[in-house]
């Protein structure tokens, strides 16, 4: 099993606190017949943490990838064999990098990994060059590093094509996937992240608040942090444009929720994600997009992710309008409930920011004008 991102991260850390001698660092790096030092191995550790974004970015800019799937597959592996070279920087887990690596292929990013190995080679040098004057001893390391990992890429690209069939979910985990995927959100549109970091964390709270198992709770969340992000593909002029869209510009904004599903699906370790992300614009009244769903015909995580979002984005400030009051957004909600969102899960809202919805505030049920 690979050690998740988390604690990959948090073992880089307490190691660098372990204080790890440089007579460690530099028997170590002799072992490994790295020629660099203490000071530098340490230096290009703290390096890749800290330009992470820009060296995915440049490690993108440089790919031949232009189509939006291409690109997410692209920051996938780049953000992946970011953390797996630092890894093995730091520990010497060179057997997991190159495990990993015969199967990098399978990402999706196919006969391109080779070219983006090195490609991230060159990045990470260059900007560590720029900032450290130091090039040299890292520019040999990284070469190295990189022809080596992309000619076994190449190797497992060839098995690959005679039949090889090695399972990339048994060797990306799924929270290096959902990392990738929001940086990818990120660099496209830093608002649109943030706001999917914000709906993950209120629909584990109505999850919660619903009597929701554990494990569902926590599969709630991470509908949430996903469901836009789809907006991969949507330009960025239509995601930013301060005022109405035309018709054009809503079928842009329309195709983020099939987008999304279509790219999860893809993605062995988030598969289970697709139903909520391609229905969360759906409505409780069957007016919604892209399938015109109704009623319990929507996953529940759809529904849930749907409030979350809605919540979240009336109570935040747009280009296009100013934050509604918690006040506001709640009553907007109730509003709404069982016409556009599922009672239960408005019910479930209500509980938690503490106020009872008053019986004059409800609407009848489409489906079940005599309820109350
Ligand atoms: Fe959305």
């Amino acid at each position: 099993m690979h050690a998740s991102h988390k604690s990959h991260r948090a073992d880089v850390g307490q190691g660098s606190q372990r204080a790890r001698t440089p007579e460690d660092t530099r028997k170590y790096c002799n072992l490994r017949g790295l020629r660099m030092s203490a000071e530098t191995t340490k230096s290009l550790l703290t390096h890749i943490e800290e330009h992470r974004r820009e060296l995915i970015g440049s490690a993108l800019k440089a790919s031949s990838f232009g189509h939006w799937s291409g690109t997410v597959a692209s920051s996938l592996f780049t953000n992946t064999f970011l953390d797996k070279l630092t890894l093995e920087i730091y520990t010497g887990g060179r057997e997991s990098l190159e495990a990993w690596c015969d199967a990098a292929s399978d990402t999706g990013a196919a006969s391109e990994c080779p070219r983006l190995v090195v490609l991230t080679c060159a990045a990470l040098s260059a900007s560590f060059a720029g900032e450290h004057g130091l090039s040299e001893e890292v520019f040999s390391y990284l070469t190295e590093r990189g022809n080596e990992l992309a000619q076994r890429i190449e190797k497992a690209d060839a098995a690959r094509k005679h039949g090889v069939h090695v399972d990339p979910s048994t060797l990306v985990d799924r929270e290096d996937v959902v990392t990738s995927l929001l940086v990818t959100l990120e660099a496209r549109d830093p608002e649109t992240a943030e706001h999917a970091k914000a709906v993950g964390a209120w629909c584990r709270r109505i999850a919660r608040a619903m009597h929701l198992a554990t494990e569902q709770q926590e599969f709630a969340a991470l509908c949430g942090t996903l469901h836009d992000v789809g907006k991969v593909s949507t330009p960025r002029e239509i995601i930013n444009k301060p005022g109405p869209l035309n018709e054009d510009e809503w079928a842009d904004m329309h195709a983020h929720s099939r987008v999304g599903a279509k790219l999860l699906e893809r993605i062995p370790s988030l598969k289970g994600v697709a139903p909520a992300v391609r229905s969360h614009h759906e409505r409780w009244d069957g007016k919604g997009y892209p399938d015109r769903l109704c009623g319990d015909e929507i996953p529940l995580m759809a529904r849930i992710v749907a409030v979350a979002d809605a919540f979240h984005a009336m109570a935040s400030r747009h280009n296009y309008r100013e934050a509604l009051s918690l006040s506001r957004a709640v009553d907007a909600l109730v509003a709404g409930r069982g016409t556009q969102w599922d009672p239960t899960v408005i019910d479930a809202v209500l509980g938690i920011v503490g106020r009872e919805p008053r019986v004059t505030e409800l609407r009848p049920v489409p489906k079940n004008p005599s309820g109350s």
